[in-house]
């Protein structure tokens, strides 16, 4: 039996900070409004001259280091990303070209935003297991700052740039051992984000219905940590790591109650970098495997959820 398993993460976040000190200037809201709503407390952004590929290129080589391998070494580079710096080539593309590599399969994945990583993830894991590829480099990357509009206080408080990258390497041990995706476009407007029109396809700016969002990425959570345990055999309370997407921590708090794990075994970032959409997931993961808290061999449920509707997880062996 294959299995991928994760052998190495990175991150990046863009040095500028922003806090909700520092919105209250920029439009009618207050750190109390946002900390209560949201458990946001500020959010990094990027330079001008910063984009999807300079993030998930530092990212990316911070994985491949902690996993032994050289940007040569990867055999397929997938980026999920809806703030790509072109629409084609990929961003893919444009890192190998800064990796200086060229040969491997890679291309964008645009799942509507906040669920990309876990579909790149679960792609990645198809090619390792029916043996196609030996590793991936898996990595979300997102410019949010660029596509909010920034008069709109019910989304600009909400999002924050950065990377986060993962490599899945074969395996015959147990490491990724199921994912699950699902998607609805029956709801396609509680989020999305339009081009203009065909003759000037400029980004407008994103839009959300957030309460509606709100409870919707509860309920189709929910079922789905009930999908994966079952299809896995899995009590809840195996469970050592809630490895969420990181929208707001009211859903995070509902998700940690839904597996009854204590809010310390669930990994937080949101806080210091805000929703980062497709970035959050592996952003989180990497702090926690960094600072000691994810131990080889724990099991971690990994979860992301947002426009299109789209969502999915992970349970894996890490
Ligand atoms: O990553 C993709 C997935 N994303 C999500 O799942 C996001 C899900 N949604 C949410 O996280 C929450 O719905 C929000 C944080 C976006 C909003 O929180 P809420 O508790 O659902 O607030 P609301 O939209 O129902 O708005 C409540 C009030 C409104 O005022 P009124 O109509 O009650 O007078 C808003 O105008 O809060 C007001 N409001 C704000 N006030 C101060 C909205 N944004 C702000 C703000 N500062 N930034």
């Amino acid at each position: 039996m294959n299995y991928s398993k994760i052998i190495g993460t990175g991150g990046y976040l863009p040095k500028r900070v922003l806090t909700n000190f520092d919105l209250e200037k920029i439009v009618d809201t207050s750190n109390e409004w946002i900390v209560e709503r949201t458990g946001i407390h500020q959010r990094h952004v990027c330079e001008d001259n910063e984009s999807a590929v300079t993030m998930a290129e530092q990212a990316g080589l911070r994985a491949l280091e902690m996993a032994g391998l050289k940007p040569k070494d990867v055999g397929m580079i997938i980026i999920a990303s809806t703030t790509p710096q072109l629409i084609f080539p990929s961003t893919a593309c444009l890192l190998q070209e800064r990796f200086g590599i060229s040969g491997c399969p890679a291309f964008d994945l645009n799942a509507s935003a906040c669920a990309g990583f876990m579909y790149a993830f679960s792609i990645a894991d198809q090619y390792i297991r029916t043996g196609a590829i030996k590793n991936a480099l898996v990595i979300g990357s997102e410019v949010m700052s660029r596509v909010v509009d920034w008069n709109d206080r019910s989304t600009c408080v909400l999002f924050g740039d950065g990377a986060g990258a993962v490599v899945l390497g074969a395996s015959k041990e147990p490491g990724v051992l199921s994912t699950h995706l699902h998607a609805d476009g029956m709801h396609k407007d509680v989020l999305y984000l339009p081009l203009g029109n065909s003759k000037s396809p400029n980004l407008e700016s994103v839009k959300m219905i957030g309460n509606q969002l709100f409870k919707l990425a509860v309920t189709n959570l929910g079922d789905l940590f009930d999908e994966t345990l079952a299809a896995n055999n899995v009590d809840k309370h195996q469970i050592d790591w809630l490895v969420p997407h990181q929208a707001n921590i009211r859903i995070i708090q509902a998700m940690a109650k839904k597996l009854d794990i204590p809010m310390e075994r669930v990994t937080i970032t949101l806080d210091k970098q805000g929703n980062t959409s497709s970035a959050s997931i592996p952003l989180s993961l990497d702090e926690a495997v960094r600072d000691g808290r994810i131990k080889p061999g724990q099991l971690l449920m990994m979860e992301g959820f947002g426009g299109g509707l789209a969502w999915g997880s992970a349970l894996v062996r890490y």
